[in-house]
């Protein structure tokens, strides 16, 4: 479903992204997995086109999408879910669904995403500021779908959530590649994804440095624990 080639990007004319290939095919989960500064947001924002595209090419079902606007991606199919979830304070959950769902319908209506998030819609009249964490990532996601997305890019949904919410969130995002969509979601570490995960990539530096299936990270973990330990010091020379 999504594609990139060579993908280089980055921030006032330096490189995060050095050439990045990987897929995010329909049904599937594929985790990013690096620590922070990895280039995770960075490649995230530039496939949803909130950061321009230095080099390389991104393809969305066959079209190539590198240079459309953040909004005719969006349009496109592909859909950021942000990091700290960025829902608006003071407008209710039913607020938020209401404008997410008026500014373009979709295949996802308000009933569609409420039956998948039955939780929110005994919270409808609550102000986002109200909802627990758990909520407002569900609330986030749920704002996402309404625009109709194919592609569906979670950035570390689970921060700061605890286990048992972690859990929800990561369930949703399996019942939602189950239904079609391509999840693309990042994380720092690998323990909450590595049971939902269909496919592997870790990024050190703005590189991929593994990329596996996730029947084979979930066989050997090892792997993917060495993909992400920090590299080793030089010994520091002693006068
Ligand atoms: N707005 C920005 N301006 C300049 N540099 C940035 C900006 N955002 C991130 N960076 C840099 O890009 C690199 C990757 O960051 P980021 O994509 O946020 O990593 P991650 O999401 O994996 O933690 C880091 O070195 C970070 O300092
Ligand atoms: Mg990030």
């Amino acid at each position: 479903m999504l594609e990139t080639h060579s993908l280089r990007a980055g921030y006032h004319g330096g490189t995060v992204l050095q050439g990045i290939d990987l897929t995010a095919d329909r049904c599937s989960v594929h985790a990013v997995l690096g620590p922070n500064g990895a280039g995770k947001t960075t490649l995230l924002h530039a496939l949803a086109g909130l950061l321009p595209v230095a080099s390389g090419r991104i393809g969305l079902a066959g079209a190539d999408v590198t240079r459309l606007p953040a909004h005719r991606r969006a349009r496109a199919g592909i859909g950021l879910v942000p990091q700290g979830r960025r829902v608006f304070a003071s407008l209710t959950v039913a607020e938020h669904l209401r404008v997410a769902y008026r500014r373009r319908p979709t295949s996802w209506s308000p009933d569609r995403v409420l039956d998948l998030l039955p939780r929110l819609g005994e919270r409808l009249n609550q102000r986002a500021d109200r909802l627990s964490g758990g909520e407002q990532q569900m609330l986030a996601i749920a704002r996402t779908l309404l625009t109709g997305p194919r592609v569906l890019l979670l950035d570390e949904p689970t921060e700061g959530l605890a286990p048992a919410v972690a859990a929800d969130v990561l369930d949703l995002a399996r019942r939602l590649a189950a239904d079609g969509l391509a999840v693309l979601l990042a994380a720092p570490r690998p323990a909450l994804v590595l049971p939902i995960a269909d496919r592997i990539t870790v990024l050190g530096a703005g590189r991929i440095t593994t990329a596996l299936d996730g029947a084979a990270a979930r066989r050997d973990q090892a792997l993917v624990l060495a993909a992400l330990a920090p590299p080793r010091q030089a010994p520091q020379e002693s006068l």
